[in-house]
């Protein structure tokens, strides 16, 4: 049976990466934020029942941590109350919902791998919204994944790796926070590991796709962890290897000489931002094994394939269609 999989957030980091591996699985429909807004809660409804697909997958989020400060009330909606109504229209039509959600819902006193029943405390507006949204996927009654995951970065879009970057050929000195620890995870990673674990679970679900052993919350994120000053410093060891003529390189350095020489480790506090992150925010990724025998790469290693990568974040794959 061709099974037809709504995917939103196309163009955002993981939800392209998505889109090159989801076909796999069956027809993707991926409107952009025009077709369906999930501010707009009629778009969500007529997008669904236009479409009836078989699972829904949301990649798409307000995902700007320093914005949201400042407009939480925008946040709170494409964060929680687009994907509360997502997850009651595909419950409606027995589509199970894969969502992600973030490392920022826990504050970081911990100084061991959170797990999933860890309390959770959000320190900034993006991880209050992400947490709200969290619990009304999970009030929603719909058969669900959420995955937590951390410090995403790709290629393409907005993310720390491009913005080290694009530094590394401004600055001789790059002052990087060194107290903050996290695990540095990438959006082709993430996008790989999810559709490993739902042509799984399509394997096993003849006709009906259902998650009725497994719903709910599974840490998902390099098994290994970090400092920003270090994956920075990784960042730009790697793009001093890197012998071969990446498009996406090209495109992030704009083609200029990368002249830092220094990278300097500073305190979160140096830094100044008015958002309060936290200090430590590693995940335990031991359920996700257990459940789905899945582990990503170490971060180093996701990051090295990146720089492996000669692909052209302007060209999307053939194997999809837009709503
Ligand atoms: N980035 C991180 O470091 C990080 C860390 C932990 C967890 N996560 C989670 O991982 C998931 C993927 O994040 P990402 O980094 O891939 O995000 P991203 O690159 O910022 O992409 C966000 C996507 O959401 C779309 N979008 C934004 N507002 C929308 C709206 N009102 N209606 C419909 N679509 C909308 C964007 O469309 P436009 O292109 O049109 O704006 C874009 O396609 C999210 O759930 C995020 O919370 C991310």
């Amino acid at each position: 049976m061709k099974r037809t999989i709504l995917l939103t957030g196309k163009t955002g980091q993981l939800g392209s990466e998505l889109l090159r591996s989801l076909p796999r699985l069956g027809e993707v429909i991926a409107p952009d934020r025009n077709e369906l807004d999930l501010r707009d809660p009629e778009t969500i409804r007529l997008v669904m029942r236009d479409v009836k697909p078989q699972l829904v997958i949301n990649a798409a989020a307000y995902t700007a941590v320093d914005a949201a400060e400042t407009d939480e009330a925008g946040a709170l909606a494409v964060n929680a109350e687009g994907p509360q109504l997502l997850a009651l229209e595909a419950k409606k039509v027995g589509a199970p919902l894969i969502h992600f959600s973030t490392d920022y819902v826990f504050d970081g006193s911990k100084n061991i791998p959170y797990v999933e029943s860890d309390s959770r405390n959000p320190l900034n507006a993006y991880g209050r919204t992400k947490l709200a949204g969290e619990e009304a996927i999970r009030n929603s009654g719909a058969d669900h994944l959420i995955f937590r995951t951390s410090w995403v970065y790709a290629t393409h879009g907005r993310n720390f790796l491009l913005t080290i970057l694009r530094l590394a050929t401004e600055r001789e000195e790059l002052k990087i926070i060194d107290d903050q620890i996290g695990s540095p995870t990438s959006a082709l990673d993430l996008a790989e590991a999810t559709t490993a674990i739902l042509a799984g679970m399509i394997a096993r679900a003849k006709d009906q796709l259902t998650l009725p052993s497994v719903d709910g919350i599974y840490h998902m994120t390099a098994p290994d962890y970090t400092t920003w000053y270090e994956f920075a410093k990784a960042i730009l060891d790697e793009t001093a290897s890197t012998r071969q003529n990446l498009p996406w390189l090209t495109s992030a350095t704009k083609g200029r000489p990368i002249i830092a020489r220094r990278v300097l480790p500073i305190a979160t506090q140096a830094f100044g931002s008015p958002t309060h992150r936290p200090a430590y925010s590693v995940l335990s990724n031991a359920h996700l094994k257990e459940t789905f025998g899945i582990t990503l790469l170490d971060w180093r290693s996701q990051l090295r394939k990146c720089f492996s990568l000669e692909r052209n974040p302007a060209i999307l794959p053939p194997a999809f269609s837009s709503h």
